[in-house]
C-alpha cells in the first residue's frame, strides 16, 4: 500500500498521523510511506527523521495525496485537503462528523472511504482510538481549570486543593468513561472534593470500587446535575454517546446558579458540547466567558502537548493502520468487524447509523 501523511493544517495543531517509529513498523512490511515535508517539525521530527524510517519525503500536500492510496491523518480533512480526496483513497483519521454537516458532506462528494478513529471500537465496547486523547484531554481539563480558576484569569480566586484549614474547590465531572476518569485521578491528586455523575449504573459502580472514599458518585439525573453545577468552582462536561451528538445537560439556567468566575471545561466540545452555552473555541483564543463562568471549550485539546499526544495516539492506531495497509480495507473491515465499525462514509454515502441520525442524512 502506498501511505501518506500530510502535515495537519488545522490551527495550532502539531501532532503527526505517523511518528517516524509507526513509518519504519510500515516500512518493514513492505509498504511506501510518503511524507510531507516538515510534517512532524512542531514536535521535533525532522525530515531525516523520517527519511531514516524509510519514508519518501514530499513537498507538499498534493503531492502526499497524489502518491498515496491511503492518507493517515490526525484531525478532519480542512475544505483544502477534502478537495484533495478521490475516490480510490482511504482515509483513516478522526472525522467527528455528527456536529460537523459540511464536511460530511465534503466527504460524500470525494467519494473515498473514510474511516473515523473515534468509531472505532473493541471487544470491551470501549474506544480504542478515542481512549488515548480521551486520557490527554481528561488530564488536561484539571489543569486548564485550574490555571482559569486563578484572579488573574478572571477566576474566582480558588485553589483546587485548597490549603489546611481552607476547604478545596468542589470540581463536578459530568460523564465518567475514560475522559471524566483521568479527570478525576488529576483532580485527586491536586486534592479537589470530586464527584462523578454518570448515567451508567454499573460505570458508577466501577468508579466507586477504583477510587474508594477518594470521590463521590452520582446518578446524573437533571436535579442532580443542577444541584452540582450550582455549587460546583469547576464543572467538567465528558459525556459521549457515541457517534451522537453530545447531550446538552446544562442549560443557560443552570450556568446562572453558578458563582462568578466559576470555570467550564467542556471537554465533549468536539461532539457538540453538553453545555447550552458552549461554543467550539481554539488555542489561539480557548476561553469566552457566559453568565459570569468561564468557558474552556477547545476542540482539540490534546493538540497543546502535541509530542505526548502524537506518541499516544500511534500507539493506538498503528494496529489498524498496519492491518488496513496489510490487507487493504475491505479484508480488513470484513475481518474486524470492530474496524468497520469506524467506516463513517464510502462510495458517496454515510455508512454509520449514528453519524447518519445525528446528520439528519440517510444510511448508506
Ligand atoms: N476536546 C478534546 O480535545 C477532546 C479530546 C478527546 C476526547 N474528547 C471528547 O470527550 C468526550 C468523552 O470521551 P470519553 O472517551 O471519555 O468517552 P467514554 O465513552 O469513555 O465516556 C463517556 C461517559 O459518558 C457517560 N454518559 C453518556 N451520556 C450521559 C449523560 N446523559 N449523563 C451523564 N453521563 C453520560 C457514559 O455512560 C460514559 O461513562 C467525547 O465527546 C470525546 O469526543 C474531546
Amino acid at each position: 500500500m502506498r501511505v501518506g501523511v500530510p502535515k495537519e493544517i488545522k490551527n495550532h495543531e502539531y501532532r503527526v498521523g505517523l511518528t517516524p517509529a509507526s513509518v519504519a513498523e510500515l516500512a518493514a512490511a513492505g509498504h511506501q510511506v510518503f511524507v510531507q515535508t516538515q510534517a512532524g517539525s512542531g514536535i521535533d521530527f525532522d525530515d531525516q527523521d523520517y527519511v531514516d524510517a524509510g519514508a519518501t519525503i514530499l513537498p507538499d500536500a498534493p503531492a502526499v495525496f497524489a502518491s498515496a492510496d491511503m492518507i493517515v491523518k490526525v484531525k478532519e480533512p480542512q475544505p483544502s485537503e477534502i478537495a484533495l480526496l478521490e475516490p480510490r483513497h482511504l482515509l483513516f483519521t478522526y472525522l467527528h462528523l455528527a456536529a460537523d454537516k459540511p464536511q460530511a458532506e465534503g466527504l460524500m462528494q470525494s467519494g473515498a472511504t473514510c474511516i473515523a478513529y473515534e468509531t472505532v471500537t473493541s471487544p470491551n465496547r470501549s474506544l480504542p482510538l478515542l481512549k488515548p486523547m480521551s486520557e490527554v484531554a481528561g488530564r488536561m481539563s484539571i489543569q486548564v481549570g485550574a490555571h482559569y480558576l486563578e484572579k488573574e484569569q478572571g477566576g474566582r480566586g480558588v485553589l483546587l486543593g485548597g490549603v489546611p484549614g481552607v476547604a478545596p474547590a468542589r470540581v463536578a465531572i459530568l460523564g465518567g468513561g475514560i475522559a471524566g476518569v483521568n479527570a478525576a485521578q488529576m483532580a485527586v491528586g491536586m486534592r479537589a472534593d470530586v464527584t462523578i455523575y454518570d448515567i451508567s449504573n454499573d460505570r458508577l459502580a466501577e468508579l466507586d470500587m477504583f477510587f474508594s472514599s477518594q470521590i463521590k458518585t452520582a446518578y446524573a439525573s437533571k436535579a442532580a446535575i443542577a444541584a452540582a453545577v450550582s455549587k460546583a468552582h469547576l464543572v467538567i462536561g465528558a459525556v459521549l454517546v457515541p457517534g451522537a451528538a453530545a447531550p446538552k445537560l446544562v442549560t443557560r439556567e443552570m450556568l446562572r446558579t453558578m458563582k462568578r468566575g466559576s470555570v467550564i471545561v467542556d471537554i465533549a466540545i468536539d461532539q457538540g458540547g453538553c453545555f447550552e452555552t458552549s461554543h467550539a473555541t481554539t488555542h489561539d483564543d480557548p476561553v469566552f466567558v457566559e453568565e459570569g463562568v468561564i468557558h474552556y471549550c477547545v476542540a482539540n485539546m490534546p493538540g497543546a502537548v502535541a509530542r505526548t499526544s502524537a506518541f499516544a495516539l500511534n500507539n493506538a492506531t498503528l494496529p489498524f493502520a498496519l492491518r488496513l495497509a496489510n490487507m487493504g480495507a475491505e479484508a480488513a473491515m470484513a475481518a474486524d468487524p470492530h474496524l468497520a465499525a469506524g467506516l463513517n462514509v464510502s462510495g458517496g454515502k454515510i455508512r454509520h447509523r449514528a453519524v447518519a441520525e445525528a446528520l439528519g442524512l440517510p444510511l448508506n
